[in-house]
C-alpha cells in the first residue's frame, strides 16, 4: 500500500488594489525604470493601503482558496502562515486570521522561513496530512514588504511588493497518482549577515537608536544573495529530481522564488528548462517573499496551464540562507 500523500486541493492569492510602478519610485530615489528592468525584471508591484496589514491579505487568500474547495471555514484543521511580516509578534498572524475567515475549529500558528518559508510550511502541513493527524490544512504565505523595506535606500525597496497566497492540502485518493512526492530542505546559518534585519527581535529591541541608524529595515549585499541563490536553487532542484527518478525535461511547470529575473533565468538556464516550464511574474508583483510561490501556482491554475497529474516543481532561496524544493504532482 502506497503512502497516504498530501495533496493541494485548492489555491488562492490576493494582492493589494494599489500599483506601484517603477517610475513612481523613481521619483522618490535615484533609480530609473530602465535599470530595475534590465537588472530585475521587476516593472511594478502592490503595495498596501494604510491600516491593511498581513492578516488582511491573508484572509482574502484564504477565502479565494476554500471558495474554490468542496470545504468551509469551519472543516479546516490547522493554519500555517509562512511570513517575515506578521501583523505584530504575537498572537500569530494564523490566530488573526482564523478569527477572521472563522476558521472556528482550527488551530494555527506562523512560521518564519524567509523567501523559502512557503516551502518549508507546505512540508510541515503536509505532515500532518500525510500521518492522518490532520484532514485539511490552510497553507498560506503572506508579506508586507513595504512594511521592512528602507523607502530611502534605492538598493532594496525597488525589489519588494506585498501579496498573499494560499492553498489548501488534504489527503490524496490513494488511487490517483498526485500529490508532495518529495521535499529537500536545506539551511545555512553562516549567510544570515547577508540579508537581515538588525533589530526589533530580543536581541536589539526598538530604541531610539535602532529607529535613527535604520535598523528595522531589509540589509543586504545583493551580489552575495545573487551568486548563492543561483548555485543552490539549482542544485536542490536537480538533486530531487534525480533521486526521484525524474530530469526537467519531465517537468510540465518549474516555480522559482521570484526575487530577480535574471536569477530566475540563470537557473532555468542551468536546469535547460523552456520558457512554457518556468513560471514567471515578477515583472507584476515583485518579491512577495512567502507569497511568490502559491500566487505563481493560482495563476498558472487559473489560466488553465496546470493539469491534473502534471509533474510540478517548486525552489526558493532566501534569508538564512535558506533553500530547498518541493516536488509534486498537481492535483485539482
Ligand atoms: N537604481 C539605480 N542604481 C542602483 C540601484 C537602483 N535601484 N540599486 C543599486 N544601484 C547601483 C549600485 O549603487 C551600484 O552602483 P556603483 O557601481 O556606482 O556602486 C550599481 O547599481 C550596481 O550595483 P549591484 O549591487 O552590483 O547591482 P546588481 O546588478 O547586483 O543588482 C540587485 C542588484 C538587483 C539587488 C541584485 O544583486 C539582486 O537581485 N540580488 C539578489 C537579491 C535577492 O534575491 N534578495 C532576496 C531577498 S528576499 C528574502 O529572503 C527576505
Amino acid at each position: 500500500m502506497r503512502k497516504r500523500r498530501a495533496v493541494i486541493s485548492a489555491v488562492g492569492m490576493h494582492v493589494p488594489d494599489r500599483v506601484v510602478t517603477n517610475r513612481e519610485l523613481a521619483e522618490r530615489v535615484d533609480t530609473s525604470d530602465e535599470w530595475i528592468t534590465e537588472r530585475t525584471g521587476i516593472r511594478e508591484r502592490r503595495i498596501v493601503a494604510n491600516g491593511q496589514g498581513n492578516s488582511d491579505l491573508s484572509a482574502e487568500a484564504a477565502r479565494r482558496c476554500l471558495s474554490s474547495s468542496n470545504w468551509g471555514p469551519e472543516d479546516v484543521d490547522l493554519i500555517i502562515v509562512s511570513t517575515v511580516t506578521p501583523d505584530m509578534l504575537f498572537p500569530s498572524t494564523a490566530c488573526v486570521l482564523q478569527e477572521k475567515i472563522g476558521a472556528v475549529n482550527a488551530w494555527g500558528f506562523d512560521l518564519l522561513g524567509a523567501c523559502s518559508g512557503f516551502l518549508f510550511a507546505l512540508a510541515t502541513g503536509a505532515q500532518f496530512v500525510e500521518t492522518g493527524a490532520h484532514r485539511r490544512v490552510l497553507v498560506i504565505g503572506a508579506d508586507v514588504m513595504t512594511s521592512i523595506v528602507d523607502p530611502l535606500d534605492r538598493a532594496t525597496c525597488v525589489l519588494f511588493g506585498d501579496g498573499a497566497g494560499a492553498v489548501l492540502l488534504e489527503a490524496a485518493e490513494e488511487a490517483e497518482d498526485v500529490g508532495i512526492l518529495d521535499f529537500i530542505l536545506k539551511g545555512d546559518g553562516t549567510g544570515g549577515k547577508y540579508l537581515y534585519m538588525p533589530a526589533g527581535g530580543s536581541l536589539k529591541p526598538a530604541s531610539h537608536e535602532t529607529v535613527d541608524k535604520r535598523m528595522h529595515y531589509v540589509h543586504q549585499d545583493g551580489r552575495a544573495v545573487f551568486k548563492f541563490a543561483v548555485t543552490y536553487m539549482a542544485d536542490v532542484s536537480l538533486e530531487i529530481l534525480r533521486r526521484n527518478g525524474f530530469t526537467t525535461k519531465d517537468l510540465r511547470l518549474f516555480v522559482p522564488h521570484q526575487a530577480n529575473l535574471r536569477i530566475i533565468r540563470s537557473t532555468a538556464d542551468r536546469l535547460s528548462l523552456s520558457e512554457e516550464q518556468l513560471a514567471v511574474n515578477i515583472d507584476r508583483y515583485a518579491n512577495t517573499t512567502a507569497a511568490t510561490i502559491p500566487i505563481c501556482l493560482w495563476e498558472n491554475q487559473t489560466q488553465g496551464k496546470l493539469n491534473k497529474g502534471d509533474l510540478v516543481l517548486l525552489t526558493s532561496f532566501g534569508a538564512g540562507f535558506t533553500w530547498g524544493s518541493v516536488l509534486l504532482r498537481w492535483g485539482i
